[in-house]
C-alpha cells in the first residue's frame, strides 16, 4: 500500500513482530518485500505500531489477520477477525462527512462481512464495510499484491453505502486499476465466495492430478507427460497439474475445510461434498511417500539414514504451516528413521522447532552414508543436483522425487534407483 503511494499505518498485538517491522525487517521469507519495507519505512510512509490510537485518522481499515483452523474442528478462528474489528470500532474517528471504510482481507466463511457491517451499523460509528479479498501467493506476495490479476469488491446492498464504499476502494487502488486490472464488483457473500471457491477450485485440481498419479502408479503410466498431455487442452490449462506429495500451507488445506464446516452450517453439505475427497487425495499422498520409501528401503525404517531437501510447504518461503515435507518427514521418524534435512529457508526455525532432526549445513552433509534422499520441496537449488558427483557420498543410491522434477534417466544413469510419484518407468 505504501508503493502504490498511501500513508500506511500496521498495527498489531504482537510486539516484537511490530518492532522487527518497523526496523524495516520482513519477520518470514518472501522476495522483494525487505527491500520495499526498508524503502518505506525510511520516507515515514510506512509506521508499525502495537498502539491503537495511531489508526484513528485511517479512511480505510484493511483487515488481514489470520483465520486459522479451530483445533479438532473444520471451521476457521473467527477471534483474531472479530478482535480487529473490535479495536477499528473503538478507535476510528471517522464522521458522517467523512465515513471510514473496513475492507475484509481476511479469509473468512460467507455471512462474516454481513454480521460485521451489522455491527458497524449498530454502532452509529460511520463505517462501512467492503470485502476485498486478495489473491496473493506466497513466494510471490509483492508482485501479486502491486500487479494482481483481479480485483474483486464485495459491497454494501445499500446504494448510497456502496458507492462511497467504491470510491473509496477506487482511489485506493487508482494505480492497479490504471494498469487495466479487471475488477469483479459484487455482494459481499459472492466476494467472500469467491476466494474459497478460488482455493477449492485449485486444491481440486491438485488432487485431481494426483488421483491420475494412482492411477499411474497402479499401470505404470507416467503422470507427467499424462499431465502435460492434457495441459494442451486450453480448457484445462498446464497449470497446478504438477502431482507429487500434494498440497499444504496457510491456506489450501484450512480453506476447504472451513468451507465444507460453513456449508454444512448452511445446509447445503452436499455441494461440496467433493472437497472431502479432495482432502483425502491429498492426505493419502502423504501415506504413500512414506510406505514408498519403507518398501523401498526393503519393509523397515529402523536405524536407516534418510535425507530429506526442502521441508517447507512451498519453494520460496520459510512457511512451515501444514508442509506436506514436514509430515512426512515426521513420520519416516516416528517409523525409527535417522533424518537429516534441509532447506534453503526454514532450516533455523527447523532446528528451533524440531530439535530431534539434524539440519546439517550443506546438500553434501545430508547426504552423507544415506540409505535415501528424498526430495520432497522443489527448491530451484535442487532442481540441479548433479547425481553423478552425490553418487559415492550414499551408501545406498535411491531417489524419491517427491515432486517429480528430477530426469529420472539421469538420475538412474547415474546408477540411482529413482522413483517418482505416479511416474512409471518407461524409456519414453
Ligand atoms: C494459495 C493460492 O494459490 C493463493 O491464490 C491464495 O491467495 C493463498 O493460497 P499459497 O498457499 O501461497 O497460495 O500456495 P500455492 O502456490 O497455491 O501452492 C499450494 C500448495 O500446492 C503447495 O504445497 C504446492 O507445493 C502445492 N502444489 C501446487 C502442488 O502440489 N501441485 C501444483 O501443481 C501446484
Amino acid at each position: 500500500m505504501a508503493e502504490l503511494g498511501h500513508d500506511v499505518v500496521g498495527l498489531d498485538v504482537d510486539a516484537a513482530k511490530v518492532a522487527m517491522l518497523a526496523a524495516g525487517q520482513a519477520p518470514f521469507h518472501e522476495a522483494g518485500l525487505p527491500e520495499l519495507l526498508n524503502k518505506h519505512v525510511a520516507a515515514g510512509r510506512l509506521r508499525f505500531t502495537t498502539d491503537a490510537a495511531q489508526i484513528r485518522q485511517a479512511q480505510i481499515f484493511f483487515i488481514g489477520v489470520g483465520t486459522p483452523q479451530l483445533p479438532g474442528r473444520l471451521g476457521a478462528d473467527m477471534s483474531y477477525v472479530d478482535d480487529a474489528v473490535a479495536t477499528v470500532l473503538a478507535n476510528s474517528n471517522a464522521t458522517a462527512e467523512q465515513p471510514a471504510l473496513i475492507a475484509g482481507k481476511s479469509t473468512v466463511p460467507v455471512g462474516t462481512a454481513q454480521r460485521i457491517a451489522e455491527t458497524c451499523n449498530a454502532s452509529g460509528k460511520h463505517l462501512l464495510v467492503a470485502w476485498n479479498p486478495e489473491f496473493l501467493r506466497e513466494g510471490h506476495a509483492v508482485h501479486d499484491t502491486l500487479h494482481p490479476d483481479r480485483l474483486v469488491y464485495g459491497l454494501p446492498e445499500d446504494e448510497a453505502q456502496g458507492r462511497q464504499a467504491k470510491a473509496l476502494l477506487d482511489e485506493c487502488y487508482a494505480s492497479v486499476l490504471a494498469e487495466g486490472t479487471p475488477l469483479v464488483v459484487a455482494n459481499y457473500p459472492t466476494a467472500e465466495l469467491v476466494k474459497v471457491a478460488a482455493n477449492s477450485f485449485l486444491a481440486t485440481k491438485i488432487s485431481f492430478i494426483n488421483a491420475m498419479a494412482e492411477l499411474c502408479d497402479a499401470t505404470d503410466g507416467d503422470v507427467t507427460r499424462l499431465a502435460e498431455a492434457i495441459g494442451y487442452d486450453e480448457r484445462i490449462g498446464s497449470k497446478f497439474l504438477q502431482a507429487g506429495i500434494g498440497f499444504g500451507g496457510g491456506c489450501l488445506p484450512k480453506d476447504i475445510r472451513a468451507f465444507m464446516a460453513r456449508a454444512g452450517e448452511l445446509g447445503v453439505d452436499e455441494a461440496l461434498t467433493f472437497l472431502r475427497e479432495v482432502d483425502a487425495i491429498n492426505l493419502r499422498r502423504r501415506d504413500h511417500a512414506v510406505s514408498l520409501t519403507e518398501s523401498a528401503l526393503g519393509g523397515s525404517l529402523v536405524g536407516r539414514k534418510i535425507a530429506v531437501l526442502g521441508i517447507t510447504f512451498k519453494p520460496d518461503t520459510d512457511d512451515l504451516r501444514d508442509s506436506p515435507a514436514l509430515d512426512i518427514a515426521s513420520r519416516l521418524r516416528e517409523r525409527g528413521a535417522e533424518l537429516a534435512v534441509i532447506d534453503p529457508a526454514a532450516g533455523a526455525e527447523l532446528r528451533r522447532r524440531r530439535p530431534e532432526l539434524a539440519v546439517p549445513d550443506t546438500v553434501t552433509d545430508a547426504l552423507q552414508d544415506a540409505d535415501a534422499v528424498l526430495l520432497l520441496t522443489p527448491w530451484r537449488e535442487y532442481l540441479s543436483l548433479d547425481p553423478v558427483a552425490l553418487r559415492p557420498l550414499v551408501r545406498q543410491p535411491i531417489i524419491i522425487d517427491g515432486r517429480n522434477v528430477l530426469d529420472p534417466h539421469q538420475w538412474s544413469d547415474a546408477g540411482w534407483t529413482y522413483y517418482g510419484m505416479g511416474r512409471g518407468v518407461s524409456v519414453w
